[in-house]
């Protein structure tokens, strides 16, 4: 099968596209052919061998968390799909690097797989999951109420364009971060946006002079010192991109590849409530290009990868 892949760390000059074995199933997993996948920045992380402490890799490595497609097989012990089925999910990584989805075909557990809804574009299906999960995950932990105030740090990314969709529907008022060329873009989302390399302070003690009630930090690039003053007293804080965030009063959040919260948001998805952010496409033989643009961090919402049809179909 075709794929993107690396043999050993480094930048992305290592990454390579070609021929590799198709991946194997275990009993519990569905082989996908896989339709489109997304890119994010925990692949770049990774490549680089940032997580080599905390994972084992056995390479080559193929990238890739999230996807859509169609399902070629199942697993013995699966019952709740079947070949043919149009199902979008992820290949999580936290265990060890081994294959993603950037690839023709990829092998998923079956507990991280659900069904695509045909409102749903591969590309939609492939950019939700991660991003989804994070976002329900971490304004979830944030218990975001009604009429609360909530600062995202780097909304107009991945998870960040996802919180601030999540967080409106809950009732929220959301004060979101970005570069000036993305505040239309975060208020065509519902929220109230800010530079964040302009006196982020300031611009917050003017939109919620009395501070916030929570913050989510989408971005990590160490601006948690900034942005955790911001807080009323009793306010909540929580990063999906910084670990620091520990010391800082705030939770850590990982995300967690579960099924049902990934229905959840996708049942808001087929209502209308929430949509995939996709600033690009790329075809699978130019998909290095694909995950330097992301590394370079100012994605807006999500860069995705067309495996199993052209771009134009996505
Ligand atoms: N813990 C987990 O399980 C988990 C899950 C998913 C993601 N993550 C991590 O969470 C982070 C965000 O992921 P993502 O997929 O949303 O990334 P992304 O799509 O690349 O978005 C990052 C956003 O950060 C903004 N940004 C760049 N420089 C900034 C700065 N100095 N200050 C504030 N914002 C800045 C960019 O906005 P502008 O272009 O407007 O500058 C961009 O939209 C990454 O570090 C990722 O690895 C962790």
């Amino acid at each position: 099968m075709k794929a993107i892949f690396y043999r050993r760390f480094g930048d992305a000059d290592v990454m390579e596209y070609g021929d590799l074995p198709e991946p194997k199933m275990g009993p519990s997993s569905v082989l996908v052919r896989v339709k489109a996948a997304a890119v994010n920045p925990l692949d770049w992380k990774a490549r680089e061998g940032l997580y080599d402490s905390l994972m084992d890799a056995v390479f080559p490595v193929v990238p890739g968390i999230d996807f859509s497609g169609v399902v070629e097989r199942v697993g013995f012990g699966v019952r709740d799909l079947a070949p043919g089925d149009e199902v979008m999910g992820c290949v999580p990584n936290d265990e060890y690097l081994s294959r993603g989805t950037v690839a023709e075909l990829t092998s998923a557990p079956a507990r991280c797989v659900i069904r695509k809804p045909s409102v749903m574009s591969w590309a939609e299906a492939a950019a939700f999951p991660l991003v989804g999960l994070s976002a329900y995950q971490s304004v979830s932990h944030l218990a975001v109420r009604d009429g609360e105030v909530l600062l995202v740090h780097g909304a107009a990314g991945g998870v960040g364009s996802m919180a601030v969709q999540y967080a409106t529907h809950l009732g929220a008022r959301v004060i979101g971060t970005a570069s000036e060329h993305n505040h239309e873009f975060l208020r065509s989302l519902g929220a109230e946006p800010i530079d964040y390399r302009r006196g982020l302070a300031e611009s917050v003690a003017a939109l919620a002079p009395g501070g916030v009630d929570a913050v989510l930090d989408a971005s990590g690039k160490r601006t948690l010192r900034a942005v955790a003053p911001l807080l009323k007293q009793g306010g909540r804080l929580a990063s999906v991109a910084d670990p620091a965030v520990r010391s800082a009063g705030g939770t850590y959040v990982f995300v967690r590849p579960i099924a049902g919260d990934l229905q959840k948001m996708v049942t808001l998805a087929e209502r209308g409530t929430m949509r995939s952010q996709i600033s690009a496409v790329y075809p699978l033989e130019k998909a290095v290009e694909a995950f330097r643009e992301s590394q370079a961090g100012h994605a807006r919402g999500k860069i995705v990868v067309a495996v199993g049809c052209a771009p134009s179909e996505m």
